[in-house]
């Protein structure tokens, strides 16, 4: 039976009713790396490893949930929405923000499993706040526009869960558009799809298997260095408010030799938004080999500027760009783990598979999981016959 069949099923057993079933999808990033918050710009994608829900709506105010994977049972009441530092608060997280928002909310059932590798980076707490927002929305007939959800998981998360993310990842999984990838301005939240045509190429996502335990704070305190790059560039630029008004130059001649650390930080997510217009102008060209140079810069400036690498990733990286048929490769999301992103020719694939997977381990003694993506539309609702 597939994990659809086993949701529905566990779901019908447990409430006697049938469910409204919600497919809501993991994300790749294919370049723009810490500049979601930064106001920057991001080009993620939906992909085809999600989180599956089976949703209905309860007579009382209890909340009843099962994590399928885990094998766990929450219940609770809409009477008593405050954190349990447990996967449950991704679902009463977004329950909250409706409440919030103004919305007469009814008890809910929900059994849930996924196949996004869990700790992998790949964004599972983001699909899992989509899935469990998009069904409240249909099942409570709310009305709320696809972006108004995307928003409603970010405060779920940043004020709820407790983790200051930015909006990529739950934009990526709630507008993600089947062989397309994202251009998202995260200043203005305009974005554009661009057809991804990599003809005999893939995406193939290295997990390094390892999660820093550093990840949380550095994250908050990477923040907190591009926020003080702002600060004292206000001092001389007083309209600017982000990283996204600020140019190289305004870094060289007033941060480079005073501040060289914030400067290193501030520089990688200026050049970043540029590799990104860079990148996103090469794909038009059908330039993947330019694009994959990007990635390159990329990981570079993440791993020595920005310094959210760790040694596992650029290992892999390095391994990577030495192996025939790659066309780029970087670390991806939050970094000090998880996973990198690969654009690989399929007649190399093989190869690949078994030189990254031999090496890896003779380099670090550990395994690498090798997932290779499709783009896949963003969250919404499926039957049965599509697991
Ligand atoms: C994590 C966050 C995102 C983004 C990335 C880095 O995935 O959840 O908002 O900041 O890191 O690009």
């Amino acid at each position: 039976m597939n994990l659809l069949s086993q949701l529905s099923t566990s779901f019908s057993r447990l409430f006697h009713t049938a469910p409204l079933l919600i497919c809501s999808p993991g994300r790749v990033n294919l370049i723009g790396e810490h500049t979601d918050y930064n106001q920057g710009f991001v080009l993620p994608a939906a992909i085809d490893k999600a989180i599956y829900l089976a949703v209905g709506l309860r007579t009382d105010d209890e909340l009843h949930f099962f994590a399928h994977d885990l094998d766990e049972t929450f219940v609770g009441s809409l009477n008593n929405l405050s954190p349990t530092t447990t996967w449950a608060d991704y679902l009463l997280g977004v329950l909250a923000q409706f409440r919030l928002a103004g919305h007469t909310l009814k008890g809910i059932n929900c059994v849930f499993g996924g196949t996004i590798p869990m700790g992998s980076g790949l964004s599972s707490s983001a699909a899992l706040e989509n899935g469990v927002g998009y069904a409240v929305n249909e099942l409570l007939d709310l009305g709320l526009d696809r972006i108004s959800l995307v928003r409603l998981s970010q405060r779920a998360e940043n004020e709820f869960v407790g983790a200051k993310v930015g909006i990529m990842d739950m934009f990526a999984s709630m507008m993600g558009k089947a062989d397309h990838v994202i251009k998202l301005d995260c200043r203005s939240l305009e974005y554009a799809y661009a057809p991804l045509k990599m003809d005999g190429i893939s995406i193939v996502l290295c997990d390094s298997r390892v999660k820093h335990a550093l990840v949380n704070s550095e994250y908050n305190t990477r923040r907190a260095e591009c926020e003080a790059g702002v600060r004292f560039l206000q001092v001389f630029y007083p309209t600017i408010n982000s990283l996204r008004d600020v140019t190289m130059p305004m870094l060289e001649q007033h941060l480079r030799d005073t501040e060289p650390l914030i400067y290193r930080r501030c520089a990688y997510v200026v050049q970043e938004n540029q590799r990104l217009i860079d990148g996103v102008a090469a794909l038009e060209k059908n330039d993947v080999a330019a694009f994959g140079q990007l990635m390159y810069g990329s990981h570079e400036g993440l791993s020595h500027q920005y310094e959210v690498s760790c040694p596992e990733l650029d290992i892999l990286v390095d391994i990577a760009r030495q192996q025939p048929g790659v066309l780029g490769a970087r670390m991806m999301g939050g970094g000090f783990g998880g996973c990198t992103i690969n654009l690989i020719q399929e007649a190399e694939l093989d190869h690949f598979s078994r030189a990254i997977t031999g090496e890896y381990k003779a380099q670090t003694g550990k395994d690498t999981y090798l997932h290779t993506c499709k783009i896949q539309d963003g969250t919404g609702t499926v039957t049965m016959a599509v697991s």
